[in-house]
């Protein structure tokens, strides 16, 4: 990539937001269609679909991760709705030359995971709510437990982790199940409080007594540490080198470390979850020069606020991937 110029500043405060956050780390929604339907994701009917037209291309994808890597970033994790239901993903994925991040449902149709095998995947986060067939299919409208899990054990990637949102009364019961499930099958766990976005009549199960319960019953070690730049705290399980990991996201807003912007599949630049302004990148990664989206970059990277107004979703999570 040539011509690349910094009209203002040095390379190093570009990506940098006004509370001195360095974004480091970027979440490229591919699509907002998924193949399954979780109660605390999506309504039943699934959610309006942006029209192909309105997404952003594989080429415009690839020419924005380019400027992000002149800038810095070095995560990059593709999200959907499920990534793999885009046409030609894996032909997408094929051409990445650098080691990125996806998280997916795994159970896609035609998932071919010998293909997936060979990318270069630094690490994969594989959601899972419920090991018990009936409570799979209840928590995500129809899916099948037995094609997450024919498709998991396919998984060659040495860096894997289970997603659990957990839910009061419905999963928390599920906890040491997983553990064992994750440490078994070579992967980290990490249990989610379910934010809520939509009228789900589903319950956080906050995770604070859970963490402290799996530590005085010596399931989890006691010190923890957290992953820079992410949300999650970590605790080695005492039986395996795997990890727990907690993300505390009602009881414990991590803001203050969150050095994450998200793009939805049409292109707009959500700084926070909880923000409802995005500022689209489309026109000017179709029509601009590289100096101009470098520009553009900066100039939305300085309204990254301090604390979202309100903690609650304005749009449904499933255009932005978690
Ligand atoms: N609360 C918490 N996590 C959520 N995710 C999706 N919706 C929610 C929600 N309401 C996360 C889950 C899922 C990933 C794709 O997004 O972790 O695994
Ligand atoms: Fe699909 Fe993930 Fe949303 Fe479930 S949580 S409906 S798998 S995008």
């Amino acid at each position: 990539m040539q011509n690349l110029r910094f009209p203002r500043l040095p390379l190093w405060k570009v990506m940098t937001d006004s509370q001195g956050r360095k974004i480091s780390y970027i979440r490229i929604s591919l699509t907002d269609r998924c193949n399954l339907r979780c109660r605390y994701c999506m309504g039943e009917e699934g959610i309006k679909n942006l029209r192909h037209s309105d997404i952003l291309t594989y080429e415009e994808i690839l020419r924005m991760t380019e400027i992000f890597r002149t800038l810095g970033v070095e995560k990059f994790r593709f999200t959907g709705g499920e990534p793999f239901v885009r046409k030609g993903v894996m032909d997408f994925f094929e051409q990445l030359d650098f080691p990125f991040h996806i998280t997916t449902n795994l159970t896609a149709p035609f998932l071919d995971i010998g293909r997936i095998n060979k990318l270069k995947i630094a690490s994969i986060n594989v959601s899972c709510d419920s090991l018990e067939p009936e409570k799979y299919r209840f928590i995500t409208r129809g899916g099948r437990l037995e094609t997450f899990l024919e498709n998991f054990r396919k998984l060659r990637i040495k860096n894997k982790k289970l997603n659990v949102v957990l839910v009061k009364n419905f999963n928390d019961d599920e906890v040491l199940d997983f553990i064992k499930f994750a440490a078994e099958s070579d992967a980290d766990v990490r249990f989610i409080e379910k934010m809520d976005f939509l009228n789900d009549n589903l319950d956080f199960a906050p995770l604070r007594p859970l963490e402290k319960n799996l530590i005085e019953t010596g399931i989890i070690e006691a010190e923890s540490f957290n992953e820079p730049g992410g949300a999650a705290r970590y605790h080695k399980m005492n039986n395996s080198d795997k990890r727990v990991g907690f993300i505390s996201s009602m009881t414990e807003p991590f803001c203050d470390r969150c050095g994450k912007i998200r793009i939805k599949a049409n292109g707009d630049v959500k700084l926070c979850l909880f923000d409802e302004n995005s500022f689209n990148i489309s026109n000017v990664l179709k029509n601009g020069a590289n100096n101009e989206i470098l520009d553009f970059i900066y100039g939305i990277i300085q309204k990254k606020g301090k604390f979202p107004d309100v903690r609650r979703g304005m749009e449904p999570i499933a255009q932005m991937g978690g």
